[in-house]
């Protein structure tokens, strides 16, 4: 794998692929990554799956849902999680292992936890009573232009735009900006979550630097659009996302440390604890 941060910049939402078709071995390596990919950082238990739609007609390929607002997906990546309380973190984790993989060996991905008919893909993927199928994403090569209605999905929600650091990163209270260049090798760490997905970029994480290198992820929760989709929280599935990137690029710079639940006592005003990062 190149270097981990450098798949990160490189990720994007494609949202047009091409009509080739991919490679036997591809598929092989890619199916190879997702098979050893079985558990999230807090225990919980996933599974995921490729979907080949390749030789699919019309009419079935558009029982997928995604079409319209994707060009041109024929394979898709699924997951499952066992259903519980940190379920939605645990998948966020592992999908975007799945997606910076699928970066790094040259695939285009797009997380699609809003657009997608989740019963045709919870069908193929025979979810059971106690899992959930919270998002799955195209894989393919992508087409180097991208199409109108593309161009109009990443301007609606400023695809490109990232908060500011000093809004995201906080020391030891909600009240004063982390000062990056304090934190030595983890300012990385911290840029690497802010390149991360999010559902409709609204970039719901929150890091506030304790002691030491303890850092704790809260998440600033749009209550409603979380709440939109039942069980399935697409900003816990943020977190679980920005835990993937802090970690892979915490171990790339040979920072040592665990995710543990902390409840630290710090006074978080509006914003939901997650996890700490004990380095
Ligand atoms: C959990 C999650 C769910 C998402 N669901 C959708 C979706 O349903 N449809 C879509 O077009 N993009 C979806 N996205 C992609 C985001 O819109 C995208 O990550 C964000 O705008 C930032 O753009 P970028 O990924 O190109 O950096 C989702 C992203 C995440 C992390």
């Amino acid at each position: 794998m190149k270097s981990v941060f450098d798949v990160i910049k490189k990720r994007y939402s494609a949202r047009n692929y091409s009509s080739k078709t991919i490679e036997k071995d591809m598929i092989k390596k890619l199916k190879d990554f997702l098979d050893q990919n079985r558990k999230g950082p807090l225990g919980s238990e996933v599974r995921f799956d490729i979907i080949d739609a390749t030789d699919y007609e019309h009419t079935e390929l558009k029982k997928f849902g995604v079409y319209g607002l994707i060009k041109g997906p024929r394979v898709f990546i699924a997951g499952v999680v066992k259903r519980s309380e940190i379920a939605m973190e645990d998948f966020g984790y592992c999908m975007e292992k799945n997606i910076l993989f699928a970066t790094d060996i040259g695939f285009g991905t797009c997380w699609l936890g809003g657009s997608l008919s989740r019963s045709t893909f919870a069908q193929k993927m025979n979810v059971l009573e106690d899992e959930l199928l919270p998002a799955v994403t195209p894989i393919g090569y992508t087409e180097e232009k991208k199409t109108l209605r593309e161009n109009f999905i990443r301007m609606i929600v400023g695809a490109k735009n990232r908060k500011n650091p000093k809004d995201l990163f906080l020391d030891n209270s909600i009240n004063t900006p982390l000062d990056l260049d304090s934190c030595g090798k983890y300012s990385k760490v911290l840029e690497a979550v802010r390149l991360a997905p999010s559902a409709t970029n609204k970039q719901p994480w929150r890091i506030i630097k304790d002691a030491g290198n303890t850092y704790h992820l809260f998440m600033k929760e749009n209550i409603a659009y979380n709440k939109a989709l039942g069980d399935i929280k697409v900003q816990n599935i943020d977190m679980g996302i920005a835990m993937c990137h802090f970690e892979l690029v915490a171990i790339e710079l040979g920072l040592r440390g665990a995710w543990e639940i902390k409840n630290p006592s710090l006074e978080p005003g509006d914003l939901k604890y997650i996890v700490s990062w004990v380095g």
